[in-house]
Parts: C-alpha cells; structure tokens; sequence
C-alpha cells in the first residue's frame, strides 16, 4: 500500500516486540484496520501469524475492516474479539467503533450502554479502554472529519467512573498522548506507513512502523512508549 509492504512491515513490528530484551507481553492489542482489502485470506494471513504466539490476542475492527468476517476467522484461541479481559488488577476492554459503509466511527446507544456495563462490572479493576478510532481531535483537519462521532457520549461515560485509567486507539497512525480529567488518551503508530501530524490534509511522515507498550502497575499507575521498527519492507515510504 503506498509503496509499502504491510505484511512485511507487519512481521517485523511483530518479531521485533515478541523478542524485545526486556519485555515480554502478556496480551496483544490489535486496534483494528487489521486488512485494508476485506480480503478472507488477509485474516488468515492474520491468524496465523499469531496463532501460537502464547498470549491472548485482543482485537477490534477499524473501518477498513469487515466484522464479520474478522469474527468468523478469529473465532478461537488466542483472540478476544470486542471482548473483556480480567487480570489481577486490570481490565482491558476492546470496543467496536466500526460502522458501516463509513471511515468516520461511532458507538452509538447500544454499545455505549455495554461499555457502561462492562467498567460498572470491573469497578474493582483499573481500565484500560481500546478503540479503533480517536475520541480526543488530533488537530489534523481530515483525520478529526472521520474520528469518532459520539466522542462528547463516550467522555462523558468515562467521566461518570472513576477506575477508567487509560483510553488507547489506532485509526491516525501516529503516536499521542493527551490528559484529560485524570485519563490518559493515546493513539499508536500503524505498523505500515505514519500519518503526518498537524497537517490539515492527508500527508505521509516518514517514521517507521511501531507499536506501543503498556506497562500496568497494580496501584493503577502505567508507563507507555512506543517502539519503532526500522524496516527494508518501509523503504519506500
Ligand atoms: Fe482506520
């Protein structure tokens, strides 16, 4: 896509995370926009480039994505679609923006009000909420057109508890970090070609593929950076 080699690309944020010195995951946030062509054989692809990685897989479909089908091949182990997982002392919860026929993203009342659930039923439990599209503006004319629509509903939602730590998305390819009422609002780097911040219309960065970490202490506190992967496959970009 755009001279880039996304399964390539892919692969090396991939390898370059799961043998990173000092870290090891215990779960793997995928925010969506997993396939640009709704292909079958692209989620294949997809599953079985983490099928044995050893830890849970938890997913959420963009608007590129097909829901369905993304359901239908990652029905099993280790993904968690649009699912909650417990640890010891977090939740994370991955929620569907996707809507259909749209690159913009919405929730809506019906999957707000499951939210609200899920973090009224975690209220022992520090949150960590992962959305495929950015509910805070990046200040980027075309990428704030198609951001998340009901975002004034989901900050109030999140406003009305006091466990919610940590809201993270994909969607703008480009890493932030932005406070807002003691939540921490991040977006993360694709791990094809990045978004040029600020720019009013659509505009590559010449920054490599990456991924973000999450370290989640048990008090409720957390670190994150993002990591970047130099690659051949990126090159071109
Ligand atoms: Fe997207």
């Amino acid at each position: 896509m755009r001279g880039v080699r996304t399964y390539e690309t892919y692969m090396a944020v991939l390898e370059a995370s799961l043998s990173h010195p000092t870290r090891k995951p215990d779960v793997i946030v995928v925010t969506g926009d997993v396939v640009q062509d709704e292909s079958r054989e692209g989620y294949e692809h997809f599953r079985d480039s983490l099928a044995d990685c050893g830890v849970p897989v938890l997913i959420t479909s963009g608007n590129h994505d097909d829901p369905l089908m993304m359901s239908e091949v990652l029905h099993s182990s280790p993904f968690e679609v649009d699912r909650c997982l417990r640890f010891d002392h977090w939740s994370l919860i991955a929620v569907s923006t996707h809507l259909l026929g749209e690159d913009a993203g919405g929730l809506g009342e019906r999957r707000l009000a499951s939210l609200r659930r899920s973090i009224a039923e975690h209220a022992d439990q520090h949150i960590l909420l992962c959305l495929h599209h950015h509910p805070i503006p990046m200040g980027s004319v075309w990428l704030d057109a198609v951001a998340l629509r009901d975002s004034a509903e989901l900050l109030q939602l999140i406003d009305g508890f006091d466990n919610v730590r940590a809201v993270t998305c994909g969607h703008v390819h480009q890493a932030s970090e932005r406070d807002r009422n003691a939540v921490t609002y991040f977006t993360t780097p694709s791990t094809c070609s990045q978004f040029l911040p600020g720019s009013d219309g659509f505009a590559l960065d010449s920054r490599p593929p990456g991924c973000r970490w999450f370290e989640l202490f048990a008090d409720g506190r957390f670190e994150s950076e993002v990591q970047w992967v130099e690659t051949s496959g990126h090159a071109a970009a």
